[in-house]
């Protein structure tokens, strides 16, 4: 799988390139990713790729003309090394929200051509011509693109097979089974606190495999339920709850 990154920021991609459970990925090129230079497709000496908005009002736009020059270089790399044309991602306040479903859609592709926005955004005329797909991290307004790409590449790559050391961590997380992920807790057994002692919940402790497994399911059940209803609603309309499910749903009058 490979991701071609165009942003005028390159370094910020490599301390998150370079550490945790995702690096080893990377290092090999199991997930690989290039780095693109915005300014190294400038046609002047001021290696400008911005320049005010058409109509006035306040910020810079991204230049058409750089973007394609660096689209194109893109393309050729990718055609030399015998891969496919990925597809170009831009990433926008305006855009589809991520979340889980598309990134198991990323991860089992080719990969992404991935633009990170600066200033107010990139010339329309060129969105026009080449995005496919525009995302966003969330309702709020960042100063550019690169952490959208770094999230989406985080995501991506710990749905890599290999990736965490445990094959089963993924299958557990939030969003997996369209619910929230249940409390973890781990030693010592009992913490002792300002307010007293806490201990970890008995069940915790049994050994019993299909009780802790129960409870961790009534568990997400729950806080899905108290913090994220809407995503119950959309477990029930697909088939997803059990009727032990609904049973435990209907003591919390749900
Ligand atoms: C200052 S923002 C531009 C915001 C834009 N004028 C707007 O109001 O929608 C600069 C760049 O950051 C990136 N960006 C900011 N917030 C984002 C978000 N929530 N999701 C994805 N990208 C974002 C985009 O690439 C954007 O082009």
């Amino acid at each position: 799988m490979r991701f071609d990154v165009i942003t005028l920021f390159p370094d910020l991609f490599a301390p998150f390139l370079t550490q945790g459970v995702t690096r080893r990925a990377y290092e090999s090129r199991q997930v690989d990713v290039r780095l693109w230079q915005l300014r190294d497709f400038a046609d002047d000496n001021y290696r400008r790729v911005d320049d005010r908005p058409y109509g006035g009002g306040p910020g810079m736009v991204m230049l058409a003309e750089p973007l394609e020059r660096s689209l194109a270089a893109i393309r050729a790399s990718q055609a030399e090394a015998g891969y496919p044309a990925t597809p170009l991602v831009l990433f926008t306040p305006t855009g589809r929200r991520i979340d889980q479903a598309l990134v198991r859609e990323f991860a089992q592709g080719p990969g992404a051509t991935l633009l990170c926005g600066r200033y107010e955004g990139v010339d329309q005329r060129f969105v026009d011509r080449h995005v496919e797909l525009e995302l966003s991290l969330g309702d709020f307004v960042l100063s550019g693109g690169e952490l959208p790409a770094l999230a989406l590449l985080d995501a991506v790559t710990r749905l890599q097979p290999g990736v965490l050391n445990d094959a089963q961590s993924h299958v557990q997380d939030s969003f997996s089974e369209g619910l929230l992920d249940c409390p973890h807790f781990s030693r010592p057994e009992v913490l002792d606190t300002p307010e007293g002692p806490r201990p970890v919940p008995p069940v915790l402790l049994s050994g019993h495999h299909a009780d802790i497994a129960r409870w961790r399911r009534e568990q997400s059940l729950r806080i899905t339920a108290e913090r994220r209803p809407e995503l119950i609603e959309a477990a029930r309309a697909a088939g997803r709850l059990s009727k032990a499910d609904e049973r435990y749903l209907a003591t919390l009058g749900l």
